[in-house]
């Protein structure tokens, strides 16, 4: 298990493995890999509906990361607060649909985890580009927190900062790579998170970006 503090970075020989982050936490290693190109047309469907934006905290500073979203829900934050919405602010129109080939990576990544039978009904899109951050934090706006959190790395690789359940415990460091996906629910359910800035570079899908999906079972 990864201890508060530890680094842990790179693949074993390439191979899909997995790495416990805690009892009800995993890393899969490369375990979206396969699916990557098709994730990330979905994305691209998405975005070409409920575009990709920059959305403010409720005390109005820009937040770091692009978002946009897809499903029964998304999650949106602006001067009223955060919350789950069933509209997209800024089209009035409901989210787009989930795409089935994202719905069904969530729920076979859940499934390896130790959750089965997981029923997403929102899938939140990061997009980070070079110096996007995501400071420390819980996911705890969903209603149903009996559900895991599975999220999808894509594109350029971040350092996850993988935290306690205390705001000031140390943060493990993890990279997570193109295809990596981790899981937390149970115990960790709502451990704090972010990611570090990320480091300039290119990838060949995603040019300059790394695009992050969580999803979620949030109403
Ligand atoms: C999040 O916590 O919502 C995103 C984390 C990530 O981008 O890996
Ligand atoms: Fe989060």
């Amino acid at each position: 298990m990864v201890e508060n503090g530890e680094s842990v970075t790179g693949d074993l020989f390439g191979e899909p493995s997995e790495v416990r982050l805690g009892d009800g936490a995993h890393l899969l290693k490369g375990f979206a890999l396969a699916e990557a190109a098709r994730l990330l047309d979905g994305v691209r469907q998405v975005a070409e509906v409920a575009p990709f934006r920059i959305m403010h905290t409720p005390g109005g500073k820009p937040m770091s990361a692009a978002m946009t979203g897809c499903g029964s829900y998304s999650w949106v934050s602006d001067r009223a607060g955060y919350r789950y919405s069933a509209t997209d602010p800024q089209t009035g129109q409901p989210w787009p649909a989930m795409p089935a080939d994202l719905l069904a990576l969530a729920q076979s990544a859940a499934a390896a985890a130790g959750y089965p039978g997981f029923t997403p009904d929102v899938c939140l899109i990061n997009r980070y580009e070079a110096g996007s951050r995501m400071g420390l934090h819980q996911d705890k706006d969903e209603r149903d927190l009996s559900a895991p959190i599975v999220s999808v790395s894509l594109g350029l690789p971040m350092t996850f900062l993988w935290g306690g359940h205390k705001r000031n415990d140390r943060p493990a460091r993890l990279l997570l790579e193109h295809g990596d996906v981790v899981v937390w629910g149970g115990p960790d359910r709502l451990r704090y998170h972010g990611v570090a800035p990320l480091k300039a570079g290119s990838h060949p899908l995603t040019g300059g970006c790394r695009i992050n999906l969580t999803f979620r079972r949030a109403v």
